[in-house]
């Protein structure tokens, strides 16, 4: 069976990594066939919108998307809709990706570029997953207007509804279970269910559904203390679920346990395991065209691609133990240099890892 990707390398650093990672997918040897389209600000430029229908198309006919990055400055004059970013809201919508991915991994030879001791992150490998499309972010009715009462009555105010039905929760919840089964066997949600009748609800379904994955351990924590013990003790968990608001905090806060920001992939999948796979960062318009942009991000997000659209874990494995190997043979790209390592473009460090699998 062919595995179709459309590529929408975006704008910025986005076509030089994503260059790298197309070299590295295609040192695999598995019978891939790619589709090419422009999103973002190169959208804009070629066709007047960040998603036009004709990417959307190429995306249809795909079973994945690897995506690079988009954005710059020079369009923020641009109304709302028309902004590069815009591309990825659409592409969350148009294909139902509810279940966002964040793998956090220190690597040992990285452990320095960590913002905690290395004895408290040495060997940290966890797994955030974040509920993508409901929350506060889109619950209605939201807006602005007169306050109808209380102390400030007639003052002005703004508001949002926290909202999640049940299959929204359901459906992330097993997600996060079957993610769970296959790692570490143990899957914490974090909610804040003292407080929100939200996540009151949210906590009921997921010990509800837990009843189905007999083989994982479920624990809960308020989102206070999860952001506490992501600093404190961040071994200790193995994969966290929660909603789209605390996720959005945690999983950028989980980001820094890391290092470097172009390390980090990412994967926003829907029911049918189609999924949109990118780096957590974005363009890097500040080093675009320079050739010095870390790579790994990104192809780290094509092994994600592997494991979880295609079914691939042998292939995702073969990458990931290359990315180690490049980073023990003391490769580094600009933002992971140190001294006593020998710094690296982004051609160079693709080329390693290329080079990395084929010798293993
Ligand atoms: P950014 O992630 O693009 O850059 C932040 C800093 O990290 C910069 O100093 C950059 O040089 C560095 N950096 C990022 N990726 C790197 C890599 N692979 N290798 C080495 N250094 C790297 O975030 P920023 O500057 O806030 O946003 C720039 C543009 O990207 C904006 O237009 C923003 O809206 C967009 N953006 C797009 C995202 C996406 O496409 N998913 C996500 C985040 C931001
Ligand atoms: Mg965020």
């Amino acid at each position: 069976m062919t595995l179709k990707i459309a590529v929408l390398p975006g704008d910025g650093i986005g076509t030089e990594i994503v260059t790298q990672a197309i070299a590295v997918l295609d040192a695999l040897s598995l019978p891939l066939e790619y589709g090419h389209a422009p999103v973002g600000g190169a959208a804009y430029e070629a066709h007047g919108h960040p998603l036009p229908e004709s990417t959307l198309e190429v995306c249809r006919k795909a079973d994945a998307i690897l995506f690079g990055a988009v954005g710059d400055w020079k369009y923020d004059s641009l109304e709302r809709k028309l902004r590069p970013e815009q591309a990825i809201l659409g592409l969350r919508k148009q294909f139902g990706l509810f279940a966002n991915f964040r793998p956090a991994i220190l690597y040992p030879e990285l452990a320095n570029a960590s913002s905690l001791k290395p004895e408290v992150v040495a060997g940290l490998d966890i797994l955030i997953i974040r509920e993508l499309t409901g929350d506060i972010y889109f619950g209605q009715p939201r807006g602005r207007r007169e306050s109808p009462d209380g102390e400030f009555a007639g003052a002005p105010e703004a508001f949002d509804t926290m909202r999640y039905s049940r299959p929204e929760v359901e459906r992330i919840a097993h997600v996060a279970f079957g993610a769970a089964r296959k790692r570490g066997k143990r899957l914490t949600s974090v909610d804040k269910a003292n407080v929100l009748e939200t996540f009151q609800f949210w906590k009921d379904i997921m010990i509800e559904v837990s009843a189905q994955y007999p083989d994982v351990a479920l624990d809960h924590m308020y989102v206070d203390n999860a952001a506490m013990q992501l600093v404190k003790a961040p071994k200790k968990f193995d994969v966290i679920v929660t909603g789209n608001m605390f996720g959005d905090i945690l999983s950028d806060e989980a980001a820094m346990l890391t290092g470097s920001i172009g390390m980090l992939p990412s994967a926003s999948l829907n029911a049918r395991n189609f999924g949109l796979y990118e780096p957590s960062h974005g363009s890097a318009p500040d080093i675009a065209g320079k050739g010095v942009a870390n790579p790994l991000a990104t192809i780290l997000s094509a092994a994600m691609m592997l494991r979880y659209t295609f079914n691939r874990p042998d292939a995702a494995d073969t990458i990931e133990s290359a990315v180690k190997s490049v980073l023990a043979q003391g490769l580094r790209t600009a933002d992971i240099f140190e001294a006593g390592t020998t710094k690296v473009g982004t051609a160079e460090m693709g080329a390693a890892v290329v080079s990395a699998i084929k010798a293993g």
